[in-house]
C-alpha cells in the first residue's frame, strides 16, 4: 500500500480544491427544502450569484454538471430545424455542437485548429451573409477548457450588433465564471452557462443558467422538447425561495460560503489573481523551453494552461509520473490533443505558493520523464511572482 502523506495537489482545470470553508458550510444537516429556513438560503444564494455572472436577470440552478446546463441552454430557447452557429475551439465546443445536433438543430461549425478562440471575424462574415436571420442562435465556448484559450465574447457581439443580426448569444463559461474576467449584461449574452465545479469553488453537481429579457421571450416561442430542464417552473418557485424538485441543498450550502468568499476577495481582484498566476505558469513554460497551446496572446487563459510537447514525447508519460511521485493530478490531452498536451490549472482556490508548488512538480515530472527542459521554468514564475 502507497501511503499518502499531505494533501493531494488537484491542478486539473476543474473540478478544483473546494476550500475548508466550503467543505465545512456543505457537512450542516440537512434541512427541509420546502420548509421557511430553505427559502431564505435560496434567496440568498440566487441574489449573491447575479454580480458573479454579472447581470439583474434570473439565474437558474440545476442540480447537474455543465453538460446539462447546456442543454438547458439550448432546449429552452431554441426550436426543431432552427439554424445555430458554432465555433471548433476544442473538445467541449465539438461536445456542445454534438448535443446541439442530436436535439434536432442544424448546427454550422466554424472550423478551427484547437489554438485559437472563436474567430470574431469568421462570425461578422457568417451573420453578414445570413441576410434572413436563419441564424437563431450563436453559441460560444468562453474558455476552452481543453485547450487553455479564451474566446473574446465581446468582439463576438459587436460582429452580432455590427450586423444588426437578432440571433441569441449563448456563451459556456463553465471554466471562467468565477476567474475570468465575464459580464452577462455589459457584453449583451442572453444565455450564460456554467457549472460549480471550478471557479465557484465547489464539488460537481450544480449546473446554471443565467438568462436575459430576449431569452425568457425566445423560451415562450421555443418548441424543442423539454420538462425538467424548462427555466419558468423554477423561475417562478424561486420567487418564493423554494424549486419545483428536490434541490441540491447541501451543495447550495457550500455554494452560500463560496459566494461570501469571493465577494470577500472581490471580484475584479479574483479576475487578476488568476491573470498573475496564469503569466507566471507561462513563464514557466517558456522557461522551461515548451509550448503554451494558445497561440494568441489576446486568448491566454486565466484559468489553465496547456502545454504542448514535441512529436514523440509523451504527454500522459508526464502526468502518470507527476501523479505518482509528487501526488498532483494534471489535466490530460483530450480529444485531439491526447498525449500531446497536459493542461495544468490554476483557478479556485489558489495561491502563490500553490502555484509554486505544482511548478515545481511539472518541471521534476518533465525532467523524470527525460524530456530536455530547462531549469530556469520555476525561476520565471518565482520572479513574475516576487515582482508582479
Ligand atoms: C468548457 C466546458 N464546458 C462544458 C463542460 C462539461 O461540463 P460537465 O463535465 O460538468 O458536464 C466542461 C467540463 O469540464 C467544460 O470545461
Amino acid at each position: 500500500m502507497t501511503v499518502r502523506t499531505g494533501r493531494h495537489f488537484l491542478q486539473i482545470p476543474g473540478p478544483t480544491n473546494v476550500p475548508d470553508r466550503v467543505l465545512r458550510a456543505m457537512s450542516a444537516p440537512t434541512v427541509d427544502h420546502r420548509g421557511p429556513e430553505f427559502a431564505g438560503l435560496a434567496r440568498r444564494v440566487l441574489e449573491a450569484l447575479k454580480p458573479v455572472f454579472g447581470t439583474a436577470g434570473p439565474v437558474v440552478v440545476y442540480p447537474s454538471s455543465g453538460t446539462g446546463a447546456w442543454e438547458a441552454a439550448l432546449v429552452n430557447t431554441l426550436s426543431p430545424g432552427d439554424r445555430v452557429l458554432c465555433f471548433e475551439t476544442g473538445h467541449f465546443a465539438t461536445l456542445w455542437r454534438d448535443m446541439a445536433e442530436s436535439l434536432g438543430l442544424e448546427v454550422e461549425f466554424v472550423p478551427g485548429d484547437w489554438r485559437h478562440g472563436a474567430s470574431p471575424e469568421a462570425a461578422a462574415q457568417r451573420l453578414d451573409a445570413d441576410i434572413s436571420h436563419d441564424i437563431k442562435a450563436v453559441c460560444v465556448v468562453h474558455n476552452e477548457t481543453s485547450t487553455g484559450v479564451t474566446s473574446r465574447v465581446p468582439e463576438i457581439r459587436a460582429a452580432l450588433d455590427a450586423a444588426g443580426h437578432p440571433a441569441l448569444l449563448l456563451v459556456d463559461t463553465v471554466s471562467s465564471l468565477g476567474s475570468i474576467e465575464y459580464r452577462h449584461d455589459d457584453w449583451g449574452v442572453d444565455v450564460t452557462v456554467t457549472g460549480s465545479q471550478k471557479g465557484l469553488m465547489l464539488p460537481p453537481g450544480l449546473g446554471f443558467n443565467a438568462v436575459s429579457d430576449k431569452a425568457l421571450t425566445a423560451a415562450r416561442a421555443s418548441r424543442l422538447p423539454k420538462s425538467y430542464w424548462e427555466w419558468g417552473p423554477i423561475i417562478d418557485a424561486n420567487e418564493a425561495g423554494f424549486f419545483p424538485s428536490t434541490p441540491a441543498t447541501n451543495l447550495l450550502y457550500g455554494l452560500d460560503e463560496a459566494l461570501l468568499m469571493l465577494a470577500e476577495e472581490g471580484l475584479e481582484q479574483v479576475w487578476a489573481r488568476h491573470a498573475r498566476h496564469a503569466a507566471a505558469t507561462r513563464a514557466a513554460v517558456r522557461g522551461w523551453g515548451l509550448e503554451v497551446l494558445c497561440a494568441d496572446e489576446r486568448e491566454h487563459s486565466g484559468s489553465l494552461t496547456a502545454v504542448l510537447l514535441s512529436d514523440g514525447q509523451d504527454a500522459d508519460a508526464v502526468r502518470k509520473i507527476v501523479l505518482e511521485r509528487f501526488d498532483m493530478s494534471l489535466g490530460t490531452g483530450l480529444g485531439r490533443l491526447a498525449g500531446k498536451v497536459f493542461r495544468i490549472g490554476h483557478l479556485g482556490h489558489f495561491n502563490d505558493l500553490t502555484l509554486a508548488g505544482t511548478l515545481a512538480g511539472v518541471q521534476m515530472g518533465l525532467e523524470l520523464a527525460g524530456i530536455p527542459v530547462g531549469r530556469d521554468g520555476i525561476a520565471a514564475a518565482l520572479d513574475h511572482l516576487r515582482v508582479d
